[in-house]
């Protein structure tokens, strides 16, 4: 068995454990503190030794954070503090966990997780994950290859990014019905298909634990299958990062 650990930052809670890579799936427990507020990264570097001090693990660490990644600086910072903008976020998680750490961004990680253990397995041709949560993901694939930090959730649309209407976020805080709110998705999806004319569309994100609710309500050309490894997939797809397993 093959063993690494993963740690996901998300907008409410950073989440970490170690996973099995051959199958994805957790050998312990599914540590989560909340994301510390401001999501500053001195507060979120503490924040995520201390996951890995919970796991009990030795040795390098995957990643996920909701940011897009160049040979580990951290460029945006959409729903984490703008301080992150231009750090080397590598050095400095590695420094507080004592470790070597590889940074991804988290819908990319989600992504792949998707595509080794989850729906998007065995699928060729253009595969985007989105995740829907405090902002909306984006992870494409052409071919099984991951196309890095497309950040599809800041389409222009309504004035604005598109996550701000249409992110699982929106629904909660507007209390909207199902039907509320996957009009705006929809629209969303439209315009997606629009522009890369993905052959499947895996929907992801926290939101997709409650499919059954929504996906019957939304349109799309594409293959529409709902995210299989939900909550962990951002944990899985950064340890397969650390363990040199993504291209
Ligand atoms: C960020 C992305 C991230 C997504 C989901 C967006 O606001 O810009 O980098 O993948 O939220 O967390």
């Amino acid at each position: 068995m093959t063993l690494q650990m993963g740690v996901d930052v998300g907008g409410t809670g950073i989440k970490g454990g170690v996973v099995d890579l051959e199958t994805g799936a957790l050998v312990t427990d599914r540590f989560k503190i909340a994301t510390p507020q401001p999501a500053t990264p001195e507060a979120v570097s503490e924040t995520v030794a201390e996951i890995v001090d919970m796991a009990d693990w030795e040795g390098p660490v995957g990643c996920a954070l909701p940011s897009v990644i160049k040979s580990g600086i951290v460029k945006t910072a959409a729903n984490i503090d703008r301080g992150w903008i231009d750090v080397d976020g590598e050095a400095m998680i590695g420094r507080a966990v004592g470790a070597t750490v590889h940074l991804i961004n988290d819908a990319d990680a989600a992504g792949v997780a998707e595509m080794r253990w989850g729906s998007g397995e065995g699928r060729d041709g253009t595969v985007l994950l989105l995740t829907f949560g405090t902002g909306i993901g984006s992870a494409l694939f052409a071919n099984g290859n991951l196309v890095r930090n497309t950040e599809l959730g800041h389409l222009q649309m309504w004035g604005g990014s598109a996550e701000a209407r249409a992110a699982a976020k929106v629904r909660e805080r507007e209390d909207l019905s199902w039907e509320e709110w996957a009009e705006p998705v929809n629209e969303y999806l439209a315009y997606v298909e629009w522009m890369l004319a993905p052959d499947t569309i895996v929907f992801g994100g926290g939101i997709s634990k409650k499919y059954d609710e929504f996906l019957h309500l939304l349109r799309t050309d594409a293959a529409l299958v709902p995210a299989e490894l939900q909550n962990n997939a951002g944990i899985a797809g950064a340890a397969l990062l650390a363990a040199g397993e993504v291209t």
